[in-house]
């Protein structure tokens, strides 16, 4: 019988201290007014100075194994998307959350996908599942995304928030509780719409240039190329698998900005009861954006079993992706 990947259960978790737009008129010429115009975010949550990426993802995974009836042993790889990890370069961020839960001798790695990671994670999870090389698999998105801004920039520090999400991926015999299909994409000719700072010494050429002591972004050309990558690569996915708007149950978009996600709705005819929106209270998660909002439907009584499920991501790299899924749960 064929074995598909199936997504078992969702969590996140969300660190406690809760910023407010107004907190950021105190230190920077913006207000709550236009954070809440241009982008939908009325609040976001930062973690503390003791709390790191794997830390938040540790708090997600373990929910996401109790919601699973799994326990540690069962898990077979431990792949942890990131932006901000606790070491830059090395030890993964998924070594570390996998010591946290105590699961030990097991391969475990990070990748780096920025927002488009939870895409990237379950495109690796369904191949490993489906070539026969591992029978469970945690897959988690986690971000201190605070750790990397600059507070002094209004056009990025408003915008992003830190959280984390996390699933664990099995296996089924039955298609319709199955992970469908998954498109992942980049063009690094746009690798500097969107700069993290670099670990390595800077060479005098890229010194002068970008200066990447923080995260940068050019927000309104990733803005325009994300309504328009974002629409025609779920045009594709749907098409290729022969799935239209009315079939979906939720369509989850990286949560970066309303004004994206209501573009990228309307011209793919879906109603507001079809997507999910969660920025206004988290803002942009990055790798953790999509597993979060998926958690709030889920824990909201929303998402159940059997419901299909389309994801849609955009992030630094240019990285992109989208997911046709059913809940396996
Ligand atoms: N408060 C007040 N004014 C501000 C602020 C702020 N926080 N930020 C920028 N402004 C000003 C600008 O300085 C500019 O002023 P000027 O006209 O005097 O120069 C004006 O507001 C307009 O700025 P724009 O950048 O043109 O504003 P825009 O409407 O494009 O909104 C935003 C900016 C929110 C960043 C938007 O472009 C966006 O969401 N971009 C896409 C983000 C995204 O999807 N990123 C990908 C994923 S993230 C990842 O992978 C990590």
């Amino acid at each position: 019988m064929k074995k598909y990947a199936s997504l078992k259960s969702i969590a996140s978790y969300v660190p406690s201290r809760c910023v407010k737009n107004s907190d950021f008129e105190e230190i920077l010429d913006t207000s709550d007014e236009w954070i809440r115009k241009r982008t939908g975010i009325q609040t976001r949550y930062f973690a503390s100075d003791d709390e790191n990426s794997s830390d938040l993802g540790a708090r997600a995974a373990k929910l996401a194994l109790e919601r699973s009836g799994l326990d540690v042993q069962d898990i077979d790889l431990v792949i942890v998307a990131t932006l901000s990890p606790d070491y830059l370069g090395m030890p993964s961020s998924a070594c570390l959350l996998s010591a946290k839960l105590g699961i030990r001798n097991k391969p475990a790695f990070d990748i780096s996908a920025a927002c488009s990671g939870f895409i990237y994670l379950l495109s690796l999870a369904k191949s490993f599942i489906e070539s026969g090389a591992y029978e469970n698999i945690l897959i988690v998105g986690a971000e201190k995304v605070s750790s990397v801004l600059d507070f002094k920039d209004r056009s990025t520090c408003v915008l992003f928030g830190d959280g984390a999400g996390a699933a664990v991926i099995g296996t089924t015999s039955e298609k319709n509780k199955s992970i469908l299909d998954v498109h992942i994409s980049s063009d690094g000719t746009y690798y500097d719409y969107l700069l993290t700072p670099r670990s390595l010494k800077e060479s005098k050429f890229l010194q002068e240039k970008f200066a990447p002591q923080y995260l940068q972004m050019k927000g309104n050309e990733t803005f325009k190329l994300a309504v328009k990558t974002l629409t025609s690569d779920v045009k594709e996915i749907m098409k290729k698998n022969n799935i239209f708007s009315k079939d979906i149950d939720f369509f989850i978009p990286h949560q970066a900005n309303l004004r994206i996600i209501s573009a990228v709705g309307e011209q793919l005819k879906f109603s507001s009861e079809q997507v999910v929106v969660t920025v206004e209270k988290y803002g942009n998660t990055s790798a953790a954006s999509i597993p979060m909002a998926m958690n709030d439907i889920y824990e909201n009584g929303r998402l159940n079993g059997g419901d299909l499920m389309l994801l849609d991501a955009f992030g630094g790299g240019l990285t992109w992706g989208s997911a046709l899924l059913y809940f396996g749960a």
